[in-house]
């Protein structure tokens, strides 16, 4: 089956992954085509017209490789087969000729920082089995007398090597007791990072890679890239600050090597869509991902406008200020404005829903899910579209542990009640509703049947009580509903190059209700005013921007079809001035 066709392309850095839409598929919450209560490959499947009139251009399919789904699939145990409650190759290969009949690219997620434990590398790698001995990061313990933090269980008298924690609450090492040695996880202990220093195991990686091009990919989503290159000696970190060891993980002394590595080997044809997942990147660091003398990413996904009310720990997210997240946005439009390209997200699978986090998922829904998507589809940058963000789909109600699926939500319960930071599940409860990973991962929503129409059996993870009203059936009949906004500014962003390439202008960088901006691209320019509160109020367009020529292009409410240099603007209401 041919690949999609570019467009012909005129300006020089012109590319099809910068002027596409990409949609974001969690496969176990998306369509279940055999009633396991699980979505699959084919319901994926039955749902490609549905991502045609929607009108994307690429899909981000989360991993579907066989796993032990400790963490959903981003513990992978064999890189070349597909978990069997998703499918089988075949299958695969039925989406993938799908996707492209409809000009729609897919792009695979590789999560190649760690695998799961048990990978047969690993397997061999505990029993230090030839080139696997090394292939993850063995280290012995230190004696108890030399050390004080919190450690895993391991030989008496003997501590974790370091104390470095895991993203997902506690020691980063697990004790090995086959082995009698201590293996590194950043993440969950059933995923053991691999050492890439060993020069086998990027040569594995880059194989692995190379194979799954040659199955007619368009490109890779990299899982936590970033976190692949630890600093030499493994150093103890510094315990004030956020994860403890960060510092020697994140953007580590030869990441960029690696990355510039994997692009010569792996990565040459540049019409291929590379985003990098970098927690805890800088500007700068982004700079040498994907500037031109960089690494050769497309883009990467950054964290810092969803982290910045975090104070150091997620649980602790509180409220946010729209002047710091205009500043964090054009500070990342600005800093990769020449030289480079953004990724533009709002949520994803470890994100809680957009709409509940920065708009109003109770009375101003429809409004404020527009209003967030204009921001999307309107900044520099591709825009990454997460299941159901089409539909303003919200943040669920979890009422109990047992409603809780996600790893990282079920440790982070166990160790508050076990700190006595919350006596019951009552006292975190706020705190997993409004962060929680599990609130993006409910089921799709597509029609008013039971479970939402995601499945005819029992689903893995209730579906959020809301889906009566929020559904694709019902947003498809609905012409005002958020869902036809969406194809409305998928197809604006397609038909106006300065909304892809013009360049970001910041307005009133202080004003605290607003985020107004301008894009401009040679002769063609745009107006994006946007206001993020449940009241109205007054926008005085600043004296040195131009209004000659300017037309409305897209609005969620209606709206006058010229600006005027000072308006007023309605509840969440969010506007687009293009010159026609
Ligand atoms: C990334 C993934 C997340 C996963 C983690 C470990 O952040 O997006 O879902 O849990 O890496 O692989």
């Amino acid at each position: 089956m041919s690949k999609p066709e570019s467009k012909t392309l005129e300006q020089p850095d012109r590319q099809w992954w910068k002027e596409a839409v990409v949609y974001q598929i969690y496969p176990r919450s998306f369509n279940d085509s055999d009633g396991d209560g699980i979505g699959d490959l084919g319901g994926i499947i039955e749902k490609v017209d549905y991502l045609d009139a929607l009108g994307v251009d690429a899909v981000w399919l989360c991993p579907v490789y066989e796993s032990p789904q400790a963490d959903n699939g981003y513990d992978i145990s064999d890189y070349r087969s597909i978990h069997d409650t998703y499918g089988d190759l075949d299958d695969w290969r039925d989406l993938l000729d799908a996707l492209h009949d409809r000009d729609i690219r897919l792009i695979m997620d590789l999560v190649v920082n760690h695998t799961s434990d048990e990978h047969e590398w690993f397997q061999q790698s505990r029993r230090r089995e030839g080139e696997f001995e090394d292939y993850y990061i063995w280290r012995d313990g230190r004696s108890a007398d030399d050390a004080d933090y919190d450690t895993a269980d391991g030989p008496t008298d003997e501590v974790a090597p370091n104390n470095w924690e895991a993203a997902f609450g506690g020691p980063a090492w697990t004790y090995d007791v086959e082995r009698g040695q201590w293996y590194l996880h950043l993440f969950d202990e059933k995923q053991p990072d691999l050492n890439w220093r060993n020069p086998t195991v990027r040569d594995s990686v880059y194989e692995m890679m190379n194979w799954w091009l040659s199955q007619g990919i368009d490109g890779f989503r990299m899982d936590v890239i970033n976190l692949i290159s630890k600093t030499e000696g493994l150093p103890d970190g510094d315990a004030e600050s956020g994860q403890t060891g960060a510092k020697h993980f994140m953007n580590g002394p030869k990441v960029h090597d690696y990355l510039q590595e994997m692009h010569q080997e792996v990565l040459t044809d540049d019409s291929l869509l590379t985003v990098g997942e970098a927690p805890g990147a800088h500007v700068d660091d982004a700079q040498q991902y994907v500037g031109s003398d960089g690494d050769g990413l497309s883009m990467v996904f950054q964290f810092e406008h969803v982290t910045f009310d975090h104070d150091g720990d997620k649980w602790d997210a509180g409220d946010w200020s729209l002047v710091e997240f205009k500043e964090i946005l054009s500070k990342w439009q600005n800093g990769l404005a020449d030289d480079g390209w953004n990724s533009i997200y709002l949520n994803n699978h470890d994100q809680p829903r957009m709409v509940s986090r920065f708009g109003d998922d109770g009375a101003y829904r429809t409004e404020s899910a527009k209003l967030l998507a204009t921001l999307t589809h309107t900044l520099q940058g591709t825009p990454f579209v997460y299941q159901g963000e089409e539909l303003g789909m919200t943040n669920a109600e979890f009422a109990s542990t047992e409603e809780l699926r996600d790893v990282e939500a079920l440790n982070f319960v166990e160790a508050a009640i076990e700190a006595g930071d919350a006596a019951t599940y009552d006292d975190v409860r706020d705190a997993i509703e409004y962060v929680g990973r599990d609130n993006a991962r409910t089921p799709m929503q597509w029609d008013d049947a039971e479970h939402a129409g995601f499945t005819d059996g029992e689903p893995w993870i209730d579906c959020n009580s809301n889906y009566e009203t929020v559904n694709v059936a019902r947003a498809r009949a609905n012409e005002d509903s958020v869902w036809h906004y969406y194809r409305d500014l998928i197809e604006l962003r397609e038909e106006h190059d300065v909304l892809v390439y013009g360049e970001f202008s910041l307005l009133c960088p202080e004003d605290p209700a607003v985020f107004a901006y301008t894009r401009t691209l040679g002769e063609e320019h745009g107006l994006v005013v946007l206001n993020f509160e449940p009241e109205p109020v007054e926008f005085e367009v600043p004296a040195d921007v131009t209004l000659d020529g300017l037309e409305l292009a897209i609005a969620n409410t209606e709206v006058p079809t010229t600006p005027r240099p000072s308006f007023e603007l309605g509840p969440y209401e969010a506007r687009v001035y293009l010159t026609s």
